[in-house]
């Protein structure tokens, strides 16, 4: 189950991104925002985050006008590292060397055609595993 949130900078990107999840065949639960009416990004940062944080959802996607406020907002939650990611190779080398549980992108930043290349790349790179990978990610938490 992925989670999905955005404020209203984000909001159109966030119906783009649930529709190219049902496409794959991906469940997701949107934590809002669900209009363009200005809102605050902490709000849907922070729900997103509980819900990957707690295991209810498995990995999660933010959406902001820059991605930065929201991404900031995750990861002040214990045990998320949300990346905020404007580019395929950033994507791939979170997830193979970060484990990053959460995806923030900006709205304002990217072009739909990229920000999918980005979710799927997000969605489909395992963590490398690796045992030093493995000990900085713990080193985050202490
Ligand atoms: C909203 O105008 C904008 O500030 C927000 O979407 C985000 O970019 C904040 O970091």
């Amino acid at each position: 189950m992925i989670a999905i949130g955005s404020d209203h900078g984000g909001y159109e990107l966030k119906e783009a991104v649930k529709k190219h999840l049902e496409n794959r065949g991906l469940e997701y639960k949107d934590f809002g925002t669900y209009s363009k009416a200005s809102c605050d990004y902490p709000v849907y940062g922070r729900a997103v985050a509980e819900a990957v944080a707690s295991g209810e959802c498995d990995r999660g996607i933010l959406i902001c006008g820059t991605g930065i406020g929201i991404s900031i907002t995750a990861n002040k939650v214990k045990g998320i590292r949300a990346a905020l990611c404007s580019d395929c190779f950033s994507a791939q080398a979170t997830r193979e060397h970060n484990d990053a549980n959460i995806l923030a992108m900006g709205a304002r930043v990217l072009g739909e055609g990229l920000a999918m290349k980005i979710v799927d790349t997000f969605l489909d790179t395992p963590f490398s595993g690796d045992e030093r990978h493995l000990r900085r990610i713990s080193m985050i938490e202490e």
